[in-house]
């Protein structure tokens, strides 16, 4: 099959080992037992959050700073929210291949992208799972959204919006967690932006050569991530790996590149990875809430003095996550940005 159709394409040809492509090199293997469980990897009630505000801005604060990766429960957006999500999803994931292929493209701006891995036309080493991307740039009207199925744009419109309120209150407690105002880090993204991204990960036959998603920190400044129950989600502290625990209808936090960057490395962004099975389909849906990708970012100037110079260059949005997306970077992107 062609590399461009994606993995779910492979399979549906009747695919019973993976092409070449698709193994890893060795040290790039997940080694199922040398994998230690994720079970310490905080999971915080936003329940209390309007009513015990300092109690739970701690514990993301704390989470931020120890892990940079959460799950968070009671997090106010509703269940039929994230099934319609989903739903739409796995609808589109099911088309035949021509129809999602006219969404085909390799360039992270496009409104919207169907992909398989990162960039297939210049990977040698391959992810396996196909996805849909949306791009939407600040206060956009005329987003160009699929037509199939026919409720995906409405479903996928509520949980945007569902899931930035989520943002903003993760923000806020971040900039409390600095010792800024509430709205420091929503005023540092300028005209912020954000990426959907739908990850479809087909059961794979040799799931022990091959990874979902290879190592990396995402590049913008937090992720919220839905995964299904099937698990696969690693994380990264230290040198070791710890595999999450998938926890229904709750939403995964992930620090990225830019909010580490503005807290002058205070608060972490987390390596992750996804390793893949041969019996079950896997999705996810990750929410990248980003700066504008006009923004220029770097340490927050009211974190700096002389006992705490900037650790981290100023750069514009646009060119990290560029490099991000052409150039490979392997694991954890900020380190490029560091001084
Ligand atoms: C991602 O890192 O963007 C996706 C993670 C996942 O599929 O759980
Ligand atoms: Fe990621």
């Amino acid at each position: 099959g062609l590399p461009k159709a994606g993995v779910k394409a492979l399979l549906d040809n009747g695919l019973t080992h993976i092409p070449d492509r698709y193994i890893k090199p060795i040290d790039k293997r997940a080694v199922a037992d040398e994998v230690l469980c994720g079970d310490g990897i905080p999971v915080i009630d936003m329940a209390e959050f309007f009513h015990n505000r300092k109690a739970v801005v701690d514990a993301i604060c704390d989470a931020s700073r120890e892990w940079g990766i959460f799950q968070i429960i009671n997090h106010g957006v509703p269940t039929s929210v994230i099934n319609g999500m989903v739903e739409g999803v796995l609808e589109f994931f099911e088309l035949p291949i021509e129809e999602k292929m006219v969404y085909y493209s390799e360039d992270v701006f496009t409104p919207v992208r169907y992909c398989t891995s990162m960039t297939p036309s210049k990977e040698t080493h391959m992810e396996w799972h196909d996805h849909l991307q949306h791009y939407f740039p600040h206060g956009e009207k005329n987003h160009p959204w699929p037509h199939k199925p026919a409720f995906y744009k409405s479903t996928t419109e509520k949980y945007v919006n569902s899931v930035s309120s989520v943002a903003k209150c993760l923000k806020s407690a971040l900039s409390e967690g600095l010792g800024l105002d509430p709205d420091h880090l929503e005023r540092a993204f300028g005209k912020h932006e954000m990426i959907l991204r739908s990850n479809y990960y087909p059961p794979c036959p040799n799931p022990e050569l091959a990874l979902g998603m290879n190592g990396h920190s995402d590049s913008g400044g937090l992720t919220i991530l839905f995964e299904d129950q099937v698990g696969g989600l690693q994380a990264k502290k230290g040198d070791r790996w710890y595999a999450l625990k998938p926890i229904r209808n709750a939403f995964i936090v992930n620090i990225a590149d830019q909010i580490e960057i503005l807290s002058n490395g205070k608060y972490k962004s987390v390596e992750h990875r996804v390793t893949v099975n041969s019996k079950r389909l896997r999705l996810s849906i990750a929410a990248f809430c980003s700066p504008s990708s006009e923004a220029l970012i770097g340490p927050i100037p009211e974190l700096l003095d002389e006992q705490h110079p900037p650790l981290y260059k100023t750069t514009l949005y646009r060119e990290h996550i560029t490099n991000v997306y052409t150039k490979y970077l392997d694991g954890k992107h900020s380190k490029n940005l560091e001084k």
